[in-house]
């Protein structure tokens, strides 16, 4: 069974695309602000694209889309099949296992970006049973990184998610909010944009706060995946480092883990009875 797609995947973003659809708007507004200077697209566990917008995929001349999901490939051309066709883009859908693919594809495709579309913040769910999640979600997390050097690139991925006590009928959903990475930095605990969801209880880690690399621009973004159950993504993209011959090395930051800031504290803040409404 795949624990991040297949049918019941299906069933329920094709029955979530209202409640989503703020979401699926920011991620819109993110690739829109994103201007890859590639013309062919790597795009990795995109299911049928159900939070992604056709208009960004019709900038590339050609797309190659790969998903664990046998379903997946029918329901991706369904849903943006017409309008690629009709814009005369090339795409193909393999099924399949991104990852284990991953340094094929960038070998046949080497001047193709890369977009890792909500796949990374699965990859804990994927750790085989006799493999602790963490270490396995940090070996891969490490390899991708590795192989993607000199690539431009960018992932859509969960960063925490958790129970909620759901917008308040008053309330507007929460802005996207627009940082830079800082590994190294003084943890900052800004959750107030993600305040108005009323966070509570225990949030899952989906350990890949590493990822991006240090100066990367990120745009945080809330996500009602159920009215009560809510996820916190982060989309960031990454342009090559050109090397100068005289640069200043970069100073070595002290590595802090996510579990070491006050953020999930806080977010057990919110549980306080003073913070109901
Ligand atoms: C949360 S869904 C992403 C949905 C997609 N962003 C959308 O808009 O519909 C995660 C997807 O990643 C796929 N996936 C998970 N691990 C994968 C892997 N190793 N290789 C390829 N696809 C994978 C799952 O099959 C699923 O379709």
């Amino acid at each position: 069974m795949n624990p991040s797609g297949g049918l019941r995947w299906h069933w329920r973003a094709w029955r979530s695309a209202a409640l989503w659809s703020p979401t699926s708007t920011q991620i819109g507004h993110w690739l829109a602000s994103v201007q890859p200077s590639a013309k062919h697209l790597l795009l990795l566990g995109p299911s049928a694209g159900w939070m992604l917008p056709t208009a960004w995929l019709l900038r590339f001349e050609s797309i190659h889309a790969i998903d664990i999901d046998p379903a997946a490939r029918f329901l991706f051309g369904w849903r943006h099949g017409p309008a690629l066709k009709a814009a005369g883009i090339r795409w193909h859908y393999q099924t399949g296992d991104a990852l284990t693919a991953l340094p094929r594809l960038l070998t046949a495709h080497p001047r193709a970006c890369v977009l890792l579309d909500n796949l990374l913040g699965q990859l804990r769910f994927h750790a085989p049973p006799w493999q602790d999640p963490m270490l396995f979600t940090s070996l891969q997390l490490a390899d991708i990184k590795r192989l993607l050097q000199g690539r431009e690139w960018g992932s859509v991925h969960d960063l925490l998610s958790g129970p909620t006590h759901g917008l308040p009928p008053e309330q507007d959903f929460p802005a996207a909010r627009h940082s830079v990475v800082t590994h190294g930095a003084e943890p900052q605990a800004d959750v107030a944009w993600l305040a108005a969801a009323k966070p509570q209880g225990e949030w899952l880690d989906h350990l890949t706060d590493q990822l991006f690399p240090g100066g990367t621009p990120v745009q945080d973004m809330a996500w009602a995946f159920s009215p009560n159950y809510w996820h916190w993504l982060q989309a960031g993209w990454v342009q090559p480092v050109t090397f100068l011959a005289n640069a200043a090395p970069e100073p070595t930051h002290e590595h802090i883990a996510w579990r070491q800031l006050p953020l999930l504290q806080n977010t057990f803040a919110f549980d306080h009875p003073g913070t109901e409404s």
